[in-house]
């Protein structure tokens, strides 16, 4: 038995946003009938922001929590935050899923990102590699190989076990396992690759923002406070803190810790971090 979380009861209880926007500017969708789940998702716009999100899904409970929270996460929000969301996000909004079902935040990000796409074109997937055009590597649930490369980049996903459980793929017959081992392979050592390539300093201005904004901010954000990225001189990362966090005299050497070692851990590990 799985342990679900009060959030994802109280969704799969009371979903929000059930049904279908007529005349809809965006359509996703994720999964198929065939496959056991599927998801629709439909958005209004005002200009680049969403003023409306619906969704209609076939599927276990957990599909139907990680869809109705998703509606929530994206109404109000433009285009352009709305395409930073992962599924790790929707997963978190909702204080967690059971590895087992992690494959249905999966299947939100997907409906979110296939109406984004009708939006953005292809550009939602520059940073996919070029060999992998999007050709289906599970035939059983109908899984392609981008589906898979996504799962593993945005969950650090590292056996084929923990791929099934995010995509299902390999859930069936198990025929794909030994190319979805390939692909964690081939994932893994372009990483390694990368990590071993020293980063030039617009690259390194550049995955700073990324880390701060992305990851550092939303943390701050939780408890009132956020992060200013200011300037790189040298490993010497300038930033400001604003909110609640300008206020922390006592802990500001936890928060600046807090900083460094993400940015160490993400960037370089010899980044240091100055408040300014
Ligand atoms: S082809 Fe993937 S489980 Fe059958």
């Amino acid at each position: 038995m799985w342990d679900y979380s009060e959030k994802v009861l109280d969704h799969y209880r009371n979903p929000r946003n059930v049904g279908k926007i007529d005349n809809a500017d965006l359509i996703g969708e994720a999964g198929s009938l065939a496959c056991g789940d599927s998801l629709k998702l439909y958005l209004k716009l005002d200009g680049n922001k969403i003023v409306d999100a619906k969704f209609q899904t076939f599927g276990c409970g957990s599909a139907v929590a990680s869809s109705s929270i998703l509606t929530e996460m994206i109404i109000g929000k433009t285009l352009d935050e709305a395409k930073r969301i992962t599924n790790k996000d929707i997963a978190d909004e909702l204080g967690g899923l059971p590895q087992e079902k992690m494959h249905c935040s999966v299947m939100g990000h997907e409906a979110l990102e296939d109406a984004l796409k009708k939006y953005y074109g292809e550009e939602i997937e520059e940073d996919l590699p070029a060999q992998s055009a999007d050709k289906i590597v599970c035939t059983c649930f109908n899984v392609t190989e981008n589906q898979i490369w996504e799962a593993i980049k945005v969950n650090n996903l590292k056996t084929v076990e923990e791929v099934t459980n995010y995509t299902k793929a390999g859930g069936a017959c198990g025929r794909c396992k030994g190319t979805i081992q390939d692909i964690i392979d081939t994932y893994y050592k372009a990483e390694n690759k990368k990590e071993d390539a020293p980063l030039t300093a617009t690259q390194k201005i550049l995955k700073i923002s990324k880390v701060i904004e992305q990851q550092i901010s939303p943390e701050l954000q939780k408890d009132g406070g956020d992060i200013e990225f200011v300037d790189l001189e040298g490993n010497k990362v300038k930033v400001k803190l604003t909110g609640m966090c300008q206020g922390c005299k006592n802990s500001r050497m936890t928060i600046k810790t807090f900083v460094e070692s993400i940015l160490k851990d993400k960037v370089d590990k010899n980044l240091e971090v100055e408040q300014v």
